[in-house]
């Protein structure tokens, strides 16, 4: 056998190559673009922190060899993941926040984590290496802005969630696609979920069913966006124009409906960055979240039990929003939602909201085609690009007045209202 179809030593020629061969001329021309949209970056134009994260991960895919692309993807992401879950488990991050620049030693987190050294000493390493905690000396650690964030509720949910919930639904995903000779699931109850975690329920009628995921969920869902351009920022939807101007108390003194709107966050956010504008906020939900949303909340919005399914109850509000409600759904059921809110609007006066991924024709980025996946793996349900947003409004009798987009986020909103 000679050496080249020995996978080592082609491996070990295939990087003296690399370290040979002249400077790749795409990476070459990635700098350039980093550096200029550096620039972008420095005047906090909008979009520019997104775009230099995703030329980053270009540089890093163009830089690597296959070789260590397969090292990543199949063994150093997985391990960082598992390793994050296993911190929220034991604190670990929490310790690392505690002792602030002084750093703790693996051996001192082993100890108040109760853990075999050993092992604690290793799955730090690996932290540190993917960037998730900073090491400071040997085998001596602070925490980053990363890991302290991921000391809070809603962040350390996100972990518990994605890793306990979507990993294995993923896991899953080739062999059930493998069973079902690579269709497209379209069962909301058959799909590589109910495969991975063995349940004939619906992902949201498991959820209910395994109480403390569905906390977690929901504590997660007012975190996955933070940080982000929304809808009420400046340069996004013209709020006042298009919803205050108009408003009209005689019609009803409620100006938004937010259905389905997880425990509020959103109304929260509306109200801190409007706060003149007039009328009730409602929020509508569940039975079963709407319980768990704190009294405080009473200030900002009216909560409400409310089955989406169902005639819409609060009748000529200015807006009805629905916020990544309709990704959740088939088509079907997204027009039965949209249908059941159609006698609750007033003709000329009351808009639909839509806030969601619309899907670009090219270069849809990865916060989109991964929301695209994740609703794959939990249920048979997808994000939709401008053209089935507006063949489905068709269908439920509602007409698209506009669709506005902010750079670097991956939801638009599209307002709405009564066709003809
Ligand atoms: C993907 S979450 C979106 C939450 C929130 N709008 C957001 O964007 O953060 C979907 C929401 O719809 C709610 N939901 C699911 N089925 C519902 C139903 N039949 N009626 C009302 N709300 C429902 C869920 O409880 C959850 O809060």
């Amino acid at each position: 056998m000679s050496s080249y179809s020995n996978p080592a030593a082609s491996d070990i020629l295939s990087r003296i190559l690399a370290m040979e061969s002249p400077p790749n001329p795409e990476a070459t021309t990635i700098l350039a673009r980093i550096s200029a949209v550096a620039q972008a970056y420095e005047k906090r134009e909008p979009g520019a922190r997104e775009t230099l994260i995703d030329l980053s991960q270009t540089l890093i895919t163009t830089l690597e060899l296959p070789s260590e692309a397969i090292q990543r993807i199949g063994w150093a992401e997985p391990a960082r993941a598992a390793h994050c879950r296993i911190a929220v488990e034991l604190k670990l991050f929490e310790y690392l926040k505690e002792t602030g620049k002084n750093g703790i030693s693996s051996s001192a987190l082993a100890k108040k984590a109760g853990a075999e050294e050993a092992l604690v000493a290793r799955i730090m390493k690996h932290l540190a290496a993917m960037h998730i905690v900073s090491e400071t000396a040997a085998d001596v650690y602070i925490g980053t802005p990363c890991s302290n964030a991921f000391t809070e509720p809603e962040y350390r949910d996100g972990i518990i969630y994605t890793y306990d919930v979507l990993g294995p639904s993923f896991n899953a995903l080739p062999e059930y696609l493998r069973c079902t000779q690579y269709r497209n699931p379209h069962e909301l109850a058959d799909g590589p979920f109910q495969h991975s975690h063995k349940t004939k329920l619906p992902y949201l009628t498991w959820l209910d069913q395994n109480s403390p995921y569905l906390s977690i969920y929901n504590r997660y869902m007012s975190a996955y966006r933070s940080g982000k351009p929304t809808w009420c920022d400046p340069g996004f939807y013209p709020i006042s124009e298009r919803l205050v101007a108009g408003f009209d108390v005689g019609i009803s003194d409620v100006f938004l409906v937010d259905v389905g709107g997880g425990r509020g966050h959103d109304l929260e956010e509306l109200r801190e960055k409007h706060p003149l504008i007039p009328g009730k906020f409602i929020l509508q939900n569940r039975q079963d979240v709407v319980s768990t949303i704190p009294a405080d909340s009473k200030t900002i919005f009216q909560s409400m039990s409310h089955d989406f399914f169902t005639p819409q109850p609060v009748k000529h509000a200015r807006a009805y929003y629905l916020h990544s409600v309709l990704h959740d759904l088939a088509d079907d059921d997204c027009v039965r939602v949209l249908t059941n809110l159609k006698p609750a609007l007033k003709h000329g006066y009351s808009k639909v909201l839509l806030n969601e991924i619309v899907v670009l024709e090219t270069h849809a980025s990865f916060s989109v085609t991964s929301m695209d996946h994740l609703v794959l793996v939990l249920g048979a349900m997808r994000v939709r690009t401008e053209s089935q947003w507006r063949d489905l409004l068709q269908q439920a009798g509602l007409r698209v007045v506009s669709l506005s987009t902010y750079p670097g986020a991956a939801e638009s909103l599209i307002e709405a209202e009564l066709a003809g």
